[in-house]
């Protein structure tokens, strides 16, 4: 299928930046921002919410196929909302994080969670960030980029980030957690995160925002313009 406006896919691990970037680029481009962690995360909290443990995958997956999950662009920032009520800051607890983890693990979660995600994005005019989009929910999106950074700057990254919320961490758990998340994402048994074969590599290590964002904003004119002119 030939879309007029670009799926941008971006994949890459903890810490390197993917939803500044993702919600950067998507307000540069006029482009609609999905943060499909949060769609997990949502499923977590749900799953706290009314009791249920989210290492059991058969409540887990009803709960999933039942829950409202959806995005609501508000001041050019994104706020989650799962069965009316706004979870953007509820999903984003140590606890809802580490309940996640199970809540990602789970084949059927991730079924619904993909095909929800596929109906989100299949015009285009979308940046989509998490681990699996260019592996899994679109193999042919059309710029499918694999964000990395070397695993120090990617915790120091995230340090500073809890450092201003307020959360009192050090520089080496910071590290500790962001290694077991990182084995746990490359590992888990579907969806886990790779580099999809077609994907352009940007190493974010020595690079500011700004200086991402640009160089996929670059890539992302020049798909525009290229098609333009072949139409
Ligand atoms: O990007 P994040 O930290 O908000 O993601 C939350 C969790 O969901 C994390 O454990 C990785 C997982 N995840 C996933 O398995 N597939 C995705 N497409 C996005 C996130």
């Amino acid at each position: 299928m030939k879309r007029a406006k670009p799926i941008v896919a971006l994949d890459g691990p903890v810490g390197v930046g993917k939803s500044s970037v993702a919600a950067a680029l998507a307000q540069r481009l006029g482009f609609v921002y999905i943060d499909t962690g949060a769609m997990y995360r949502a499923v977590a909290w749900l799953a706290m919410r009314q009791g249920v443990d989210p290492s059991n995958q058969e409540a887990t997956a009803a709960l999933a196929g039942e829950a409202r999950i959806r995005f609501e662009h508000q001041d050019g920032r994104l706020r989650v909302w799962c069965n009316d009520e706004d979870v953007t800051e509820a999903i984003r607890t140590p606890e809802v994080s580490a309940a996640t983890s199970p809540v990602a693990d789970n084949p059927q979660v991730r079924e619904r969670l993909v095909s929800l995600q596929r109906e989100l994005g299949q015009d285009g005019g979308v940046v989509m960030e998490g681990r699996d989009i260019a592996t899994v929910v679109f193999p042919d999106a059309e710029l499918p980029f694999y964000l990395d950074a070397d695993p120090q700057v990617r915790a120091e990254r995230r340090y500073r980030q809890w450092l201003a919320m307020g959360k009192p961490v050090t520089l080496e758990e910071t590290y500790t957690g962001l290694m077991e998340r990182d084995r746990r994402d490359r590992t888990r048994p579907i969806g886990a995160l790779k580099k999809a074969e077609r994907a352009i590599v940007i190493d974010t290590t020595g690079l500011s925002l700004n200086e991402v964002v640009e160089t996929l904003y670059q890539r992302v004119q020049a798909w525009m313009q290229n098609r333009e002119e072949c139409l």
